[in-house]
């Protein structure tokens, strides 16, 4: 019964994120990073606000072999939670998705898959691709 979160004082302080808070967790890595949807600087690979922008923002290691254009499949990642919060798939990323290593039904490409809506989004990084970024040149 006196489970309610707010007290009803007026001053309820519940620690909840930002209504416009997107919190985006890398696995395996289990890096988890947060930011208000459509403020981080756009770093000039794939779309923008997608989940490679926001890997490049962060130091998180996601390959774009093709530098975000949809003309490869190295920024493949799996979709766990939160699929409802991404941009939908288009033409040209399922086309190319059909080319990718390990096709899932949650399969997206980092570059094209874009956060519209705030909320939690986990992705995974197919373990072939971890093993390929992890050549530093
Ligand atoms: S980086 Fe090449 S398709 Fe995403």
């Amino acid at each position: 019964m006196a489970d309610e979160k707010t007290k009803g004082s007026g001053t309820a302080t519940v620690d909840s994120p930002g209504e416009n808070t997107v919190q985006l967790t890398f696995l395996p890595e289990g890096k988890t990073v947060e930011f208000e949807r459509d403020k981080l600087p756009y770093k000039d690979h794939g779309k923008e606000q997608s989940i490679l922008d926001v890997a490049l923002n962060y130091g998180v290691r996601l390959d774009h072999a093709c530098g975000g254009n949809c003309a490869c499949t190295t920024c493949h990642v799996w979709v766990k939670e939160g699929a409802e919060n991404l941009s939908e798939m288009d033409d040209d990323e399922a086309d190319r998705l059909d080319m990718a290593a390990d096709l899932q039904l949650n399969s997206r490409l980092g570059c094209q898959a874009v956060i519209t809506k705030p909320g939690k989004v986990v992705v995974e990084i197919p373990s072939w691709n971890r093993n390929y970024v992890s050549e530093e040149h």
